[in-house]
């Protein structure tokens, strides 16, 4: 009988640590251990997230072999995030990647962190038909990404300045919440009306999208009511965070409904962390049931940063056979695929 293809993950490239074990394309564990340390600072510090992934990586990985009933010698390779993400955290997972491949004398699988979120559909089924186009959505990129199969994706439009996750964490710092504050806007939108402000947003050529601005325009708005009434937050929050939203789920919306329509794309999808929003995710599916497509959302814990979708996508590199690194492959913080 033919060795299982079995795969131990690792992604660091952030302030979550997360290991995960994958046997012939099914998931066996994903661990994730988050960094509670950042809160206090309303926004990840590099320097903390390193050590952490340094405290983190050894109890992670034990214990995501543990629960995939696996130990080191029943592996075949080790994958790893090589970019992008924090330099500091990507170098701890690739050193504990790399002293693992070499003593256990496996191949070692490097992963662009942003094909894996496009990957995570791949986790489970029912999966996505080619060509698929997915919308990237995290706390660093905004992406319209074309699959067109397991190794060719092409960005066809991005953010030109901030993140669409970064728009929701710094609106929600400027609204006094804690970070990471996209969970928490989503929540707080529940009971507000997204219509009571409006706030405007640049629109880019073809599939681009810029979101700095409405950071600004939100930040003179809460400004100016302020003055008007001090505790204008306090009274307003749910309104002010439906609105917020909405008015950057409809610029997302907008670009990928157009991509789709102009390249005639019907298996469509959404990934990263902002996938997991509520809003985005019941926009997409009356989206797809306006144009008539498949519409595809990772289950909750494949959207935030997780190794499984390292692991999926190792899974299918390592098929392809073509893409194993060497052991003098460097994390790099930014990284064009
Ligand atoms: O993909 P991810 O876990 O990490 C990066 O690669 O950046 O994405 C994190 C981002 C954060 O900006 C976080 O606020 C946002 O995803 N996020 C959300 C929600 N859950 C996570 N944004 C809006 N609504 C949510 N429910
Ligand atoms: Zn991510």
């Amino acid at each position: 009988m033919a060795t299982p293809l079995i795969i131990l993950a690792i992604e660091s490239s952030c302030d979550d640590t997360s290991a995960a074990v994958i046997k012939e394309g099914v998931v066996l564990s994903n661990l994730i251990a988050t960094q509670k340390v950042h809160e206090q600072y309303g926004g990840v510090v590099p320097e903390m997230a390193s050590r952490a992934h340094m405290q983190n990586i050894v109890p992670v990985v034990s214990v995501a072999l543990q629960q995939a009933g696996i130990t080191l010698n029943d592996l075949s390779a080790i994958a790893f995030t090589q970019a992008p993400g924090l330099i500091g955290s990507l170098l701890v997972g690739a050193c504990f990647a790399k002293g693992l491949a070499q003593s256990l004398q496996l191949p070692l699988i490097a992963v662009h962190h942003m094909q894996a979120h496009v990957m995570s559909h791949f986790i489970e089924d029912p999966k996505p038909s080619f060509p698929f186009l997915c919308l990237t959505v995290s706390g660093g990129h905004t992406q319209i990404v074309l699959m067109e199969n397991y190794h060719s994706m092409r960005v066809l439009g991005e953010t030109i300045d901030d993140a669409a996750g970064e728009a929701f964490d710094k609106t929600a710092k400027m609204l006094g919440l804690p970070y990471p504050g996209g969970p928490l806007i989503d929540k707080y939108a529940k009971e507000g009306n997204a219509k009571r402000f409006s706030f405007p947003i640049s629109d880019m050529k073809g599939y681009d999208f810029s979101f700095s601005g409405i950071k600004t325009s939100i930040l003179y708005f809460l400004q100016k009511e302020q003055k008007k009434q001090p505790d204008f937050i306090a009274q307003n929050l749910p309104d002010i965070c439906a609105s917020v939203q909405d008015t950057i789920i409809r610029s997302l919306m907008k670009k990928l409904e157009k991509a789709a329509k102009e390249l005639g794309i019907k298996n469509v999808g959404i990934a990263g962390g902002v996938s997991a929003n509520s809003a985005l995710r019941a926009a997409l599916q009356a989206a797809g049931e306006r144009n008539g497509w498949q519409t595809f959302i990772p289950k909750f814990e494949y959207c935030t940063d997780n190794a499984a979708m390292i692991a999926i996508t190792a899974h299918y590199k390592y098929i392809e056979g073509t893409s194993f690194a060497d052991l003098s492959t460097v994390p790099t913080a930014r990284a064009v695929w």
